[in-house]
């Protein structure tokens, strides 16, 4: 496995899937702190359909790069550039490129999901609940690649469910610790220069702070009481009043928590068949080539469902980029390596080693959560949490060998 092409000196398989689990966590911070951000500019929170769209344009830049890399090294030194775009051409619109088109619609479709997530829960309640693609991931596998489990990747499973259905019950009983007020922390350390900076590491911490106060309970509170939970408030302490209305009014938790769920059915589907095209063609395609056909397929129902039908109206009125600074910026960067190293988890590893890439990422922010922000944890919560991440290592384990030979008996 050594031979083939490698990354930070690292085999492909095992390096993408590290970088994917630091790209996660950073991924769902920002990401969350980019919805609830207060302050934003202009007068208008960004449209997420126009960062979903540009993730995309932006992928699509990636991994067209990446093949004109790749085929280049295949030709001859001076080779002219036509030549080379013609190959790329014929290779992205081959006679089965059209199968790239379903996943290309969901995938856009998990990424809108993942904005309505995260802009309605906070990111470490999110990041356990999407632990359930492992649970997705493993049904489509036996429902469409036909792949049996194991028992022990059956007991996995519902190991894995119980976990997550305690962690979701955990918040009731969460209590405020936030000792450390992050706005102060950042009006104290962070140079005048650094402001900006100094917010976002704020929000963050608003992010981590809220949770130990609120989210799940109030889902639950929703649950017990049967009616829509609507827009309730939220204690954002360390933000103007004003701004602390209007990060709250975006807040709707049982939006969120079906939003993740949905995602984590799509997640499933598409992972899986974007595995089987990428792994069942007769002739061998490259990641790159089926990157640039997903990405090339989702922009247009990013753009038509999503920019144009879903927010057109409001677009027109307040412009493309609206609310965009570089905190959004930063989300669609992050947003698009993620898709390439899911892509590439898929590639040189599977779907199950990448949901596995998730489960460690979500530690790093869980623990990241507690060193720096004085996160809490109740009993409820560490007991789900070890649950998840316990399955999470007997699904990813190997398999113990059947029909091992009897051990061998020495007779003297
Ligand atoms: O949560 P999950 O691992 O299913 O996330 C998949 C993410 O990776 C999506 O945001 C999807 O757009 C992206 N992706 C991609 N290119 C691929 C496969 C996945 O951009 N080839």
């Amino acid at each position: 496995t050594s031979s083939g092409p490698t990354l930070f000196g690292l085999p492909m398989k095992q390096a993408s899937l590290i970088t994917l689990t630091f790209q996660n966590s950073a991924l769902t911070l920002i990401l969350h702190y980019s919805r609830i951000m207060p302050g934003v500019p202009g007068d208008h929170r960004y449209f997420a359909s126009t960062a979903v769209f540009l993730n995309e344009v932006l992928k699509l830049a990636i991994s067209l790069t990446f093949s004109i890399y790749e085929v280049s090294r295949t030709l001859a030194p001076q080779t002219p550039a036509t030549v080379l775009f013609e190959q790329i051409y014929n290779q992205v619109f081959s006679s089965d490129s059209w199968k790239l088109a379903i996943p290309a619609t969901l995938y856009t479709l998990q990424n809108t999901l993942q904005y309505v997530a995260l802009g309605n829960m906070d990111p470490v309640h999110f990041q356990i609940l999407y632990q359930l693609k492992i649970l997705s991931t493993a049904f489509f596998s036996v429902v469409l690649l036909g792949r049996s489990l194991t028992t022990k990747r059956w007991i996995a499973l519902v190991i894995l469910t119980m976990g997550v259905s305690i962690v979701s019950l955990s918040s009731n009983d969460t209590k405020d610790s936030s000792p450390l007020m992050i706005h102060d922390f950042s009006d104290h350390f962070f140079p005048r220069s650094m402001h900006e900076l100094g917010q976002i590491v704020g929000g963050v911490g608003d992010v981590a702070r809220e949770l130990t106060k609120r989210t799940l309970d109030q889902v639950s509170d929703h649950a017990a009481s049967g009616a829509l939970l609507g827009r309730r408030s939220a204690s954002y302490e360390g933000i103007d009043e004003d701004q602390n209305d209007a990060a709250a009014a975006l807040l709707n938790p049982s939006l969120g928590i079906t939003a993740v769920l949905i995602a984590v059915a799509v997640s499933g589907l598409t992972g899986v068949y974007f595995e089987k095209v990428l792994k069942d063609s007769a002739s061998p395609v490259s990641v790159w080539t089926r990157n640039i056909q997903l990405s090339f397929y989702s922009l247009f129902p990013a753009l038509f469902v999503g920019v144009w039908f879903k927010d057109g109206a409001e677009i027109a009125k307040h412009g493309f980029f609206d609310g965009y600074n570089w905190v959004v910026w930063s989300v669609i960067v992050f947003q698009s390596i993620g898709g390439i190293l899911t892509s590439l988890c898929i590639n040189y590893a599977d779907n199950i080693a990448k949901n596995f890439a998730t489960s460690i990422s979500f530690i790093i922010s869980f623990l990241f959560s507690v060193a720096v922000f004085g996160f809490q944890m109740t009993t409820t919560f560490t007991v789900g949490t070890v649950l998840v991440l316990g399955s999470t290592y007997l699904y990813s384990g190997p398999d113990r060998k059947r029909g091992r030979p009897p051990p061998i008996t020495i007779v003297q």
